[in-house]
């Protein structure tokens, strides 16, 4: 058995900032009691600058350590082939500081011009818990797709207009219902990893 409570009581935060990230964790953490990081007093995130696993951790610690309670963060980024790998951890800054998401992708499609079909890419995903005495479980996943030549759909966030997962039937994750996405992306896959080792800690 669990000798945290909180665990034990099904409780946690999702640490994330980003909206649609934070969005989709507590989705896929359905049958957990969540809070967001607007319900605790502010958290003070150093800068990213390791690999997905040590980011994921460290946001994951930091956000345990100050709230007192278990938390889980994801570090996530698109990987495209033609680009070997970028912007991969660096997604979220991809084109500098003044762009938003469809500013990205756009910049994307730019740098991607004249490469031709099929663009390959993939969503890879590191997940992590973390208890507030810094002890942390990880998880990864992947969705492997392509990079359209035209954004397609308006649901999801980040580069979901541009990307078409391979299991998505030629839709782009834009296009995919929440319980589609979830089904298939590298976040669900993450998380759902992430619960079978939270489960064995706790047996
Ligand atoms: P970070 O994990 O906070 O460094 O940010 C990851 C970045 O990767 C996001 O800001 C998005 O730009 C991109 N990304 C990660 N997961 C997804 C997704 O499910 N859909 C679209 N973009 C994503």
């Amino acid at each position: 058995m669990s000798t945290d409570p909180a665990v034990r009581e099904r409780r946690l935060v999702v640490a994330s900032q980003n909206p649609g990230k934070a969005r989709e964790i507590a989705r896929l953490l359905s049958d957990w009691e969540v809070s967001s990081l607007a319900d605790h007093p502010p958290v003070d995130f150093p800068e990213e600058g390791g690999d997905y696993a040590e980011n994921a951790r460290v946001k994951a610690r930091t956000a345990a350590r100050a709230i007192g309670l278990p938390c889980v963060a994801d570090d996530s980024g698109l990987e495209v082939d033609a680009l070997d790998g970028r912007p991969g951890a660096y997604s979220a800054r991809y084109g500098g500081p003044g762009l938003d998401d469809e500013g990205r992708w756009r910049r994307l499609l730019e740098e991607l011009g004249g490469t031709p079909p099929p663009r390959t890419a993939r969503f890879y995903c590191v997940a992590a818990l973390a208890w507030p005495d810094g002890e942390s479980v990880v998880a990864d996943g992947e969705c492997r797709g392509r990079i359209l030549e035209a954004p397609k759909g308006d649901g999801g966030f980040g580069y979901d207009p541009v990307f078409a997962p391979d299991a998505g039937g030629g839709r782009s994750m834009a296009e995919l219902a929440r319980h589609e996405k979830d089904a298939i992306s590298h976040r669900g896959r993450a998380l759902e990893a992430l619960a079978a080792r939270i489960a064995e800690r706790d047996a």
